[in-house]
């Protein structure tokens, strides 16, 4: 049985990949991830907030401006950010001594500015490859779309400048036609678009009356977005789509793959029930592979995507029209 694919140019043993997250911060937690079977590992990510710090001066600190990026100041201790930097690049270059899968660096970022020659940084520290979690927030009622999609452009172009690595990006669905979006950022000479990232969702505490944080963890019930768009998406993209939010099961992972994806990120299934769980989806993946007599993942890659679909217009459909008249 043969489960190996390719991403971003490497050859896996299998499709699953360890999402950024708590556990991809230590040595010792990424070694324990890939002897059970993780194929590569994303870093959990360094913020463009933490790299900027590291790079200016005191007085350039004490003159930035409170308002540039207001979740620093609450997010940071000002005393440890100043060591961040140093400790994400020895990270790259330890783990890359401890284990032979691929490393991916991480870095979240929003701008294409004074942050982006630290990629080169992550070059030589060893890093296998780089993923830009870009996110920007479309809550600006002043900007036009096209000035926020145009930021993932600049970011993505001066990065690819900086470095020969392969390059991935994890987006988020927030664009006015995400369709359009993913396929010019596959043009751009990007390795692999991860779809999709998962949010930090407020709630309201009806006790304190306060915002809190809420669904941290994925479910099952979220692979759906991500599947539908690597769904719709895969065989019309110049570069790899890799799945991510959602997948806690071997079928999961066997619907990405059905639906064109190149390989696959798990993050809140480690959370819920530790690293044994890679292991487990590889045989879950093994046995249907069986019974379905398949030999390797080829063999029944895309077979689900929209392109191969003799019926496109299910990948589409957004309303609920059966359903709605009748209860169930
Ligand atoms: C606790 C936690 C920490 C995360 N940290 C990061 C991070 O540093 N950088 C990043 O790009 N994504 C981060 N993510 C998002 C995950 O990499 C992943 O995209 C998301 O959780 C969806 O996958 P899942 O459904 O398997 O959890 C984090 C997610 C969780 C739950």
């Amino acid at each position: 049985m043969d489960l190996s694919t390719t991403y971003l140019g490497f050859k896996l043993n299998n499709p699953i990949i360890i999402g950024s997250c708590g556990y991809t911060y230590s040595v010792k937690d990424i070694k324990t991830l890939v002897d059970n079977g993780a194929s590569a590992v994303v870093l959990k990510s360094i913020f463009e907030e933490e790299i900027v710090w590291e790079m200016e001066t005191n007085i350039a600190k004490m003159q930035r401006p409170m308002t540039m990026y207001p979740e620093i100041y609450d997010y940071y201790d000002l005393e440890t950010i100043e060591d961040s930097v140093t400790k994400y690049l020895n990270l790259i270059s330890d783990v890359k001594k401890e284990v032979s899968a691929p490393v991916i660096a991480s870095v979240n970022c929003v701008s294409a500015q004074e942050w982006v020659p630290f990629a080169k940084r992550i070059e030589n520290a060893g890093a296998d490859a780089i993923e830009l979690n870009i996110f920007v927030m479309p809550s600006d009622i002043n900007k036009t779309s096209q000035e926020n999609e145009h930021a993932y452009f600049e970011i993505i172009n001066s990065v690819l400048s900086e470095v020969k690595i392969p390059v991935s990006v994890k987006l988020s669905y927030y664009f006015s036609n995400l369709a359009y979006m993913i396929k010019k950022i596959s043009e751009t000479g990007v390795k692999g678009i991860v779809l999709f990232n998962r949010f930090f969702e407020p709630d309201f505490d009806l006790d304190s009356l306060t915002v809190t944080p809420t669904n941290v963890l994925s479910s099952p019930s979220d692979l759906g977005k991500s599947l539908r768009w690597i769904a719709i998406m895969s065989e019309r993209v110049n570069c790899d789509l890799c799945a991510s939010t959602g997948i806690h099961d071997g079928k999961a992972v066997i619907k990405q793959i059905l639906a064109g994806a190149k390989a696959v990120q798990i993050v809140s299934v480690l959370y819920k029930k530790g690293p044994k769980v890679i292991g487990e989806i590889l045989d879950e993946i093994k046995l249907w592979m069986e019974e379905k007599e398949f030999a390797s993942l080829d063999d029944f890659r895309g077979r689900l995507s929209q392109s191969r679909s003799l019926n496109p217009a299910v990948y589409e459909r957004a309303q609920f029209m059966h359903y709605f008249s009748e209860k169930f």
